[in-house]
């Protein structure tokens, strides 16, 4: 009994700390609602963990999805993740995500060499972006060294494998902040 009691309590000192911290973010005008990260990847990448390893790694599009939503809870931020190997399904995603995501991270794969209309979708988008690589495509045939996006999306991150993501994702929560925006 003396155990429920005390669960009890704790349970109300709880959800009155919960209510305390949602009032100041009102009064001090955050947003209030959790904010989003979606994350999007390209063609063939649904083949990672058997797509040339040796330059892709082991890692598994489950598993990088997996790890980005589970850091995306400490970090605060709801996590969604997109794949598709069609160009205009990517930019489909895109126009639907505008104006409602905060940020997006996105590794357009072959499409980033190519695409004038991903490149538009972004510049439409209305929040920041992240481009991310698995590999450090200056390190390998001269066709990926163009990006049709580098200067339209905030920062770009590659060559880290599946940890690319992971850093971009660290690096969005800095971006979405008040603080990260402002610097
Ligand atoms: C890639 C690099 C691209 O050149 C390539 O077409 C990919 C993957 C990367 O993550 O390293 O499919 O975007």
């Amino acid at each position: 009994m003396v155990t429920a009691c005390l669960k009890c309590l704790s349970a109300v000192r709880f959800n009155a700390a919960k209510a305390m911290a949602a009032k100041s973010k009102v009064e001090s005008g955050a947003i209030l609602r959790e904010p989003v990260a979606l994350v999007v990847h390209g063609p063939n990448l649904n083949l990672l963990g058997t797509r040339e390893p040796e330059i892709y790694g082991r890692t598994t599009l489950e598993d990088i999805n997996q790890r980005l939503i589970e850091l995306g809870r400490e970090l605060g931020i709801k996590v969604e993740t997109f794949q598709s190997n069609s160009e205009g399904e990517i930019v489909d995603r895109l126009q639907a995500a505008r104006d409602w995501i905060d940020v997006l991270i996105i590794n357009p794969a072959a499409y980033t060499h190519t695409s004038i209309a991903i490149r538009d979708a972004l510049s439409a988008l209305g929040a920041p972006s992240i481009e991310v690589h698995l590999s450090n495509v200056y390190r390998r045939e001269p066709f990926r060294h163009h990006s049709t996006i580098a200067d339209v999306v905030s920062g770009r991150i590659m060559g880290f494998g599946s940890e690319s993501y992971v850093l971009a994702l660290r690096a969005a929560a800095n971006l979405i902040t008040p603080a990260g925006a402002a610097a």
